[in-house]
C-alpha cells in the first residue's frame, strides 16, 4: 500500500513541478503532499515584537525550511486586504503560511484561498473548545488556532480603591463612575477601539451581544440585528460620546492608541485585549501596579466579549505545504504556546496553560481571561464577512458621532446586511 501512496505523491509532485503550483481544482490536503523548503509567514502587525525572535528558534533548527516573517499593518482590515490581494494572485503570491484573524476563516475558505488541513497533524484536543470552531468551515478544518483573545475591562485600581467602590459589573455603574469619579481625578472615563475598522465592529458586537442581541444568524443567511437589544447596545456607545464620558479622542483609537492613553494615565476604564494589561502593568508604564482587569460589564451584570485571536492557514498556492504544516505544529506546540504568552503577552490556545501555577502567578488575569474566552461569542460568520464588518463600522460610527440615532442606525444596518446577504 505504501508504494501506491508514494506513487500518488510522486505524481502530484510532478504536477506541481510542471505547472508551478497546485491548480485550485486539484487542491489537496496538506498531509498528502510532501513539499519541504523555505516559507513565508504573513501576519498582522506584531504589537509586542515577539514573533521574529521566536521564529529564529525554528530557523536555527530547520536550515532548509527557513521562514521569513512578512509583517503587515496593525489594522486588521488593511492586513486582510493585503492578504486577499496576495492570495487571489496564485502565480505571484508571496504568502505561504498566513496568520489570519479568526473571523476570516469562512471567507478565505469559501474563496478557495486556503487549503483544508488534516486534523490528525495538529493537537486540536488540547485547545480551548471555542477556538477550534473558528478554524472550521463547512465541516472541514481550514486553519489551526494559534492565539485566542477576549476583551477585558481594564480599570485604575488605585482610583477605585480611593473612592471605595468595586470595579463595575454593569453599564450603569461604569457610566456613573466614568461620569463622576474620572473627572475628579483628572481622567477621561471610558474608551475602546472606536476608529472605524475591525476593532469598532468588535466593540459594537460586544455591546449588542451584552444586551442580549445578535447581528446575523444561520452562517450569515439571516439578519437578526433589528432588535431592542441592538438599539440598547449601540445606544450605550452613542450616549457615552454624547455625554462626554467617552472622550472624542477615542473615536480615533485602535488597540495601540487606546492602550497608550490608558498607560499614560489618561483613562479610568479601557476595553482592550489582555496584551494591553501586560503593557500597562510593565515597568515603563505610568500606571504600573495600578491596573485591574474584570470581565466586560453588560446592562445587568457581566456582558459578553467577542472571541478574538488568530488561526494559522496555508495558502492554496503555498510552495512547501509539508513544511507549512510542520511550522504550524511547532507554533502550536506546548513550548511555543507558553512563549506566545510569556514573550508575546498573547493568550495561548492550549487549555492547560491557563491552569499552570507559574503562569497564573505571572499573569494574574489568566483565570478571568479563560472564563471570558469560554463565554465569548464569535463574530457573525459569513463568507462576506468583510462587507458585513464594513457596514457595521460605518453605521455605528454615524451613531457614535450623532449623525444618526441608534434606532435609525440599527434599522439602516438591518437593511444593508440584508442587501449584502442577497448579493
Ligand atoms: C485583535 C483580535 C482580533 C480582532 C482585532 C480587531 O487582534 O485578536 O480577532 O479582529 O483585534 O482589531
Amino acid at each position: 500500500m505504501r508504494w501506491i501512496h508514494a506513487a500518488g505523491r510522486g505524481l502530484l509532485v510532478l504536477v506541481v513541478l510542471l505547472t508551478g503550483h497546485v491548480a485550485s481544482g486539484a487542491r489537496a490536503d496538506v498531509g498528502v503532499e510532501s513539499g519541504r523548503g523555505p516559507l513565508t509567514l504573513a501576519t498582522a502587525g506584531d504589537l509586542t515584537g515577539y514573533l521574529g525572535p521566536l521564529l529564529e528558534g525554528w530557523n536555527r533548527d530547520h536550515p532548509d525550511e527557513k521562514v521569513t516573517l512578512v509583517e503587515l499593518p496593525d489594522s486588521a482590515d488593511e492586513t486582510r486586504a493585503q492578504m486577499a490581494t496576495d492570495l487571489r494572485d496564485g502565480d505571484r503570491h508571496r504568502f505561504d503560511v498566513l496568520n489570519i484573524d479568526v473571523n476570516w476563516t469562512s471567507e478565505f475558505a469559501a474563496a478557495g484561498w486556503i487549503r483544508p488541513l488534516p486534523r490528525d497533524r495538529f493537537p486540536l484536543d488540547t485547545f480551548l473548545p471555542p477556538v477550534v470552531d473558528t478554524a472550521t468551515y463547512d465541516g472541514r478544518l481550514y486553519a489551526v488556532p494559534y492565539v485566542t483573545n477576549a476583551g477585558l475591562l481594564l480599570y485604575r485600581k488605585d482610583v477605585l480603591a480611593e473612592e471605595g467602590v468595586p470595579p463595575p459589573r454593569t453599564w450603569a455603574e461604569l457610566e456613573r463612575y466614568a461620569e463622576t469619579i474620572a473627572p475628579k481625578h483628572g481622567l477621561d472615563g471610558y474608551a475602546g477601539q472606536f476608529l472605524p475598522y475591525e476593532g469598532l465592529t468588535v466593540n459594537a458586537a460586544e455591546a449588542v451581544y451584552s444586551a442580549g442581541g445578535s447581528i446575523l444568524g444561520d452562517e450569515g443567511e439571516r439578519v437578526t440585528v433589528d432588535s431592542a437589544a441592538a438599539r440598547e447596545g449601540i445606544g450605550f456607545l452613542a450616549r457615552g460620546v454624547r455625554e462626554g464620558w467617552i472622550p472624542k479622542d477615542a473615536l480615533t483609537y485602535k488597540e495601540e492608541e487606546s492602550k497608550q492613553a490608558f498607560q499614560d494615565g489618561r483613562l479610568l476604564f479601557l476595553r482592550n485585549w489582555p496584551y494591553a494589561y501586560v503593557g500597562a502593568s510593565a515597568a515603563d508604564s505610568k500606571v504600573a501596579g495600578k491596573v485591574g482587569a474584570v470581565p466586560l460589564p453588560g446592562p445587568d451584570g457581566p456582558g459578553t466579549s467577542v472571541l478574538g485571536g488568530s488561526n494559522l492557514a496555508v495558502g492554496t498556492h503555498a510552495r512547501h505545504p509539508d513544511s507549512a504544516a510542520r511550522l504550524i505544529a511547532y507554533l502550536t506546540s506546548e513550548r511555543v504556546q507558553r512563549q506566545v504568552l510569556t514573550r508575546g503577552a498573547l493568550p495561548p490556545v492550549r487549555a492547560d496553560l491557563y491552569e499552570d501555577p507559574g503562569l497564573t502567578e505571572a499573569f494574574p488575569y489568566l483565570p478571568t481571561l479563560r472564563e471570558s474566552v469560554l463565554a465569548a461569542a464569535p463574530r457573525p460568520k459569513s463568507p462576506r464577512y468583510d462587507q458585513v464588518s464594513l457596514a457595521v463600522q460605518a453605521i455605528v460610527r454615524d451613531a457614535m458621532t450623532g449623525r444618526q440615532t441608534p434606532e435609525a442606525a440599527v434599522r439602516r444596518l438591518a437593511r444593508e446586511l440584508a442587501a449584502i446577504s442577497r448579493r
